[in-house]
């Protein structure tokens, strides 16, 4: 729905979640094989995110557990994207060092044994998904782009295309991607003026690259600096295949203990806990 635009049209996002939220919450019980009295609580997100949406589910929520007198339990995006971390690896420790990488946020945090977060940097201009889904706009690519980009990078050469790899000589903890975002912007202007073709593979796989980099570099340095020996990397951009392939590769060289979400729980999702 979304795709002829390159991006959330929020206003069209909360009307579809009107009219879906009813069918996805049923199906979400029917594949979990629960009924509605073995709910004890509602969690529902109520933000950061697109005000319109959130709406439609805390609305949902609230009538929800005020029809069956259960508590609801209003979540923290990020700190639902934080917590997916232990989804497949409950005895995942801390502290640790979690990177948060989504179309919305670049964060970075040290989670302490309480599980309670200091903020230790973050983007200062357009988060990690964001340029991902800019880059893939100009290239035509269609939304969202990031899982786009990581299929046709696969076909390129991620050293072909030189693009700026920004904040990382100046050191510190903050990312900053317009930079990589304009320079993508102009190599392709000056390559459709010469009337060369584009060389989409290996403009996917450098641009992916020059990310990717960033992100493992400021992550493992974050966990250099607070002296942890663990590292979570979680949110949309952690689905990315050249991003967990060279964060495995890393924290085994390293001897760091590294926690990637499964795929599905990457990306904005829920999930069931169960009380054993
Ligand atoms: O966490 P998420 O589902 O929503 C937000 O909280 O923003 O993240 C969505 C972002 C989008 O920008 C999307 O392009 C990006 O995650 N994304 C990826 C991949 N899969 C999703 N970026 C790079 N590579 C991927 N495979
Ligand atoms: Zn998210």
């Amino acid at each position: 729905m979304h795709g002829p635009y390159g991006g959330v049209v929020p206003e069209l996002a909360a009307r579809r979640h009107i009219e879906t939220v009813e069918a996805v919450v049923l199906e979400a019980m029917r594949r979990a094989t629960i009924d509605w009295s073995d709910l004890n609580a509602i969690a529902v997100t109520r933000g950061p995110g697109l005000a319109g949406a959130l709406l439609v589910g805390v609305s949902f929520g609230k009538a929800l557990a005020y029809a069956m007198q259960i508590p609801l339990i209003g979540v923290n995006h990020l700190e639902g994207h934080l917590a997916s971390a232990w989804i497949d690896q409950p005895d995942f420790p801390t502290p640790c060092v979690t990177l948060v990488v989504s179309g919305g946020h670049t964060h970075l945090y040290l989670v302490s044994r309480n599980r309670s977060c200091q903020l230790l940097g973050r983007t200062l201009d357009d988060a990690a998904g964001e340029a991902f889904d800019k880059a893939a706009k100009m290239l035509e690519l269609g939304y969202p782009g990031g899982p786009a980009i990581d299929r046709l990078a696969r076909t390129g050469d991620a050293g072909a295309i030189r693009f700026p790899r920004p904040y990382l000589k100046q050191g510190g903890l903050d990312f900053s991607f317009s930079g990589i975002k304009t320079a993508l912007l102009y190599y392709l202007r000056d390559l459709d003026r010469s009337g060369r073709p584009r060389p989409v593979g290996d403009v996917a796989a450098s641009f992916q690259e020059a990310i990717v980099e960033v992100l493992v570099e400021k992550a493992f340095d974050a966990v250099r600096r607070c002296q942890v020996r663990a590292l979570a990397v979680v949110g949309g951009v952690s689905a990315n295949s050249r991003l967990r392939a060279r964060l495995a590769s890393r924290a085994e060289s390293a001897g760091i203990r590294l926690a990637l979400p499964p795929a599905a729980y990457c990306t904005d999702n829920a999930t069931a806990a169960r009380r054993s």
